[in-house]
């Protein structure tokens, strides 16, 4: 598999070139360095982790007109080029598809171990010092105000009114990134979302501390 996991670095990041700074090759890096971390602590399919660690945001639906079709199709192809197994490639896919944050509601209630490590790698990347990094430049890149007193932030927002939602950045924080804590899947994911889930908080204290200027 070790050739093979080359071969979808390199397709990876040929394919995420020039992609919104939060979603680009570093991000899917960082996600598939923290899975293998986590995978440490489990008992999985160490090859599924990694090769859905990598092809995990493929064809974002949020970058391809909200369409979730393409990045199986595009994974699938690319993984029968490889000559993976079949029984590798379902899981593969069954894990690209229902790892989203905004599905969640939709996903099986039984998740396979290996999903449940990559979805914890991609939540952590979207809290902490990075999170916050990456939210606010995922906010400039769709001009969404930083931060707007009189909007509230909407909780249990349905899959349609979030990916609609034209929020503030500062209310991204509260509609998920201080959630994704509570939803980590493994041990280890809690451990490492606890120290990030802090950080931001702090954050948010002093965010609000300098915007109140009295
Ligand atoms: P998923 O890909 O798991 O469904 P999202 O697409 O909601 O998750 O978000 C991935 C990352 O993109 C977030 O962690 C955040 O950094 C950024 N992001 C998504 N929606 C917003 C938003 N409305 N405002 C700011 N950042 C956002
Ligand atoms: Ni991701």
């Amino acid at each position: 598999m070790k050739s093979t996991i080359e071969n979808t670095v390199k397709f990876v990041k040929e394919k995420l070139e020039g992609a919104e700074a939060g979603h680009d090759w570093y991000h899917i890096e960082r996600v598939w360095k923290l899975s293998k971390k986590i995978a440490e602590t489990e008992d999985c399919n160490h090859d599924v982790v990694e090769l859905s660690a990598l092809l995990h945001d493929i064809a974002d639906p949020k970058f391809h007109n909200g369409d979730e079709t393409i990045a199986p199709k595009i994974a699938r192809e690319f993984l029968e080029e490889q000559q993976v197994p079949e029984d590798v490639i379902e899981k593969v896919l069954f894990i690209i598809k229902n790892i989203s944050f905004k599905n969640r509601a939709e996903a099986p209630a039984e998740l396979p171990i290996e999903l449940k490590i990559v979805q914890d790698a991609d939540r952590i990347d979207a809290i902490g010092a990075i999170g916050i990094g990456r939210t606010f430049n995922f906010g400039g890149f769709k001009n969404n105000p930083m931060y707007d007193p009189e909007v509230q932030p909407s909780l249990n927002m349905s899959k349609d009114e979030y990916k609609k939602s034209n929020g503030t950045t500062i209310n991204h924080f509260y509609e998920k990134l201080l959630l994704l804590k509570d939803l980590m899947n493994t041990d280890k994911g809690k451990e490492i979302a606890q120290q990030r889930h802090d950080y931001m908080l702090g954050f948010l204290d002093q965010f609000f501390k300098e915007w109140n200027v009295d």
